[in-house]
């Protein structure tokens, strides 16, 4: 694996790569994000995975400063699995001027995590389209764990016509089924055990949907049960796997997120869940 923090440096390597493979992170590595590797794996041997705390994706500074920056063990996690470079650049190198993205963010972008995160899905556009014009990437997967900013790139990458197939990986979680997540380092050992209170609601919100429960109701149950809980939730809602859009009575492919404070301490996660034919 080479670790390159220069363009220059970047554009040299890439000259000799077809078929380039990227995979963006902002580091402190876990299992969620390697599994994006052995994802791409079966698809191109010419991994590029990137590591870059995006500045303007978070909304407050203090949100920015303390993002776990661990470089050093990222590294040890990457040896002899198949990256053939690491991207660590600067900002100045990402954003060597200021950045004025010409797309037209959708709609939706100002919905569930955008709702109360102004302009973060617009910083992860920026950075991303950034990325993708450096790289040339013919490939590029993100997680499911992050389902609006996936269905954001997807929808990005298809309007502005661009030839890079973007790939959705599945969540990983822990044995208790917690969804994997650079914040659960920011949890004790009693919240992280407590924490997985949002995959169970959600889980079970899906399951009374899926027999007949009215999905207001569901949400609405749910969401009580996580404020016993002592969650203080962002948004819990059931929208359309296609487009994120509020769900008619005619949809059947859906997904329930959420995304709330527990010890303070923000986390998401989603269940993709179909409704039964009645027919
Ligand atoms: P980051 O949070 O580092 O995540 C990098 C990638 O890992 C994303 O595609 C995310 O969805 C995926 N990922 C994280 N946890 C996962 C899990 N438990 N299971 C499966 N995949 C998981 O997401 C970002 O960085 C940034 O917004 C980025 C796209 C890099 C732009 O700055």
């Amino acid at each position: 694996m080479k670790i390159i923090q220069s363009i220059s440096a970047l554009r040299e390597n890439l000259k000799k790569l077809e078929n380039i493979f990227l995979i963006p992170t902002m580091g402190n590595l876990h299992e969620g994000h390697l599994s994006l590797i052995k994802e791409a794996k079966k698809i191109s041997k010419n991994i590029v995975l990137t590591i870059f705390i995006n500045p303007i994706q978070f909304s407050s500074g203090n949100d920015l400063e303390n993002y776990p920056r661990t470089l050093k063990q990222d590294i040890n996690l990457l040896k002899d699995i198949g990256v053939v470079i690491l991207f660590t650049p600067s900002t100045s190198d990402i954003f060597p001027t200021k950045i004025n993205l010409s797309y037209k963010m959708p709609i939706i972008s100002n919905e569930l995590c955008g709702k109360t995160r102004t302009g973060h899905f617009k910083g992860v556009i920026t950075v991303i389209d950034r990325l993708f014009d450096l790289i040339k990437p013919s490939y590029a997967i993100f997680g499911k764990k992050d389902y609006q900013q996936l269905h954001l790139i997807k929808k990005f990458v298809f309007d502005s016509k661009l030839p890079i197939k973007i790939i959705g990986a599945p969540i990983i979680r822990n044995k208790n089924k917690l969804a994997l997540s650079s914040r659960n380092n920011l949890l004790n050992d009693k919240d992280i055990n407590n924490a997985v209170g949002l995959y169970k609601n959600l889980k079970k919100c899906a399951e009374s949907v899926m027999n007949g429960v009215k999905i207001y109701d569901a949400e609405l149950i749910a969401k009580k049960e996580l404020i016993e809980e002592g969650w203080e939730i962002d948004y819990l809602e059931i929208r359309r796997q296609t487009d994120l859009k509020k769900p008619s009575d005619m949809d059947s492919e859906l997904v329930v997120l959420g995304a709330g404070f527990f010890a303070k301490v923000r986390l998401i996660d989603n269940i993709e869940f179909c409704i039964p034919s009645t027919i």
